[in-house]
């Protein structure tokens, strides 16, 4: 059933989303060649305990970081390791808090140093077609009419669209009802209500949109090994427009030009 959010629940969202937001823009102050991705997770976390909140993911059915930070072919939920990124690798690094009981979910891919065009097309694109998925969370719209969205806008764009992993409510729990599939068909699936809260987080491949799990229980890779890129944001469907609880804005002044 999904849980629709009164306006005080909804500050309280806000809130978690923009210590998120604020999070993952100071991860972005320090991507660079050279660190590794357990150092990201290190700030990530004393950043969110310092803003007296509990990283969201830590321990999440077992998971042991604060971040997931997938790198190239990486899709998701890439562990944090003593991997060192280098000049031309992507990363997405996908965070989430707790926050007055509230949880808070956003993701952002990077590039690198240098990221050959090709790549940093992938990601432009993504990002755009979040937005596209954003515009359709209004009050009496469809699920499906957001993964028609996105998929649309992916494909036309010669991208696949993930299909096993899907953005989802989010409350006082990380997940919560509607699933939000990153595919779909216009006016397909459950109606949209105001107060309703989803993440909506296209991941979308270069090549092929078949996956692979590693070994190590969490990572998911694309099987041809070509790059891929996820973005996310929380949002709330409202009459005429979307209301997006976090924002990429702290992101792209740490990036400034350096953004695709
Ligand atoms: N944003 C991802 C999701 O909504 C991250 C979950 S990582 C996990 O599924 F560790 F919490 F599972
Ligand atoms: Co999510």
């Amino acid at each position: 059933m999904i849980e629709l959010k009164n306006a005080e629940e909804i500050q309280l969202l806000k809130l978690s989303a923009e210590l998120v937001s604020k999070t993952l823009a100071e991860v972005a102050r320090i991507i660079k060649p050279g660190v590794s991705t357990n150092h990201l997770d290190k700030l990530a976390e004393e950043f969110i305990r310092d803003h007296h909140a509990k990283p969201g993911f830590l321990g999440y059915s077992g998971y042991p970081k604060t971040l997931c930070t997938s790198v190239n072919e990486q899709v998701v939920h890439g562990i944090p390791s003593d991997y060192i990124l280098k000049d031309g690798d992507i990363v997405s690094v996908d965070c989430g808090v707790l926050l007055n009981a509230f949880y808070g979910d956003s993701a952002y891919t990077f590039a690198v140093g240098d990221v050959n065009s090709e790549v940093l097309m992938l990601l432009k694109r993504t990002k755009e077609s979040l937005y596209l998925g954003i515009e359709q969370a209004i009050h009496g719209k469809r699920i499906g009419d957001i993964g028609y969205a996105i998929q649309s806008y992916c494909e036309a764009n010669g991208y696949s669209v993930v299909r096993e992993m899907v953005g989802h409510g989010i409350g006082k729990n990380l997940h919560e009802a509607p699933q939000v599939p990153n595919n779909g068909k216009r006016g397909s699936g459950q109606v949209l209500k105001s107060g309703c809260s989803i993440c909506i987080e296209p991941m979308i491949n270069m090549g092929t949109k078949q996956i692979v799990q590693e070994n190590d229980g969490w990572t998911v890779r694309t099987k041809d090994k070509k790059p891929s890129a996820h973005f996310e944001h929380a949002v709330v469907v409202q009459e005429g427009q979307a209301l997006v609880l976090s924002s990429f804005h702290y992101i792209e002044e740490v990036l400034g030009e350096k953004e695709f």
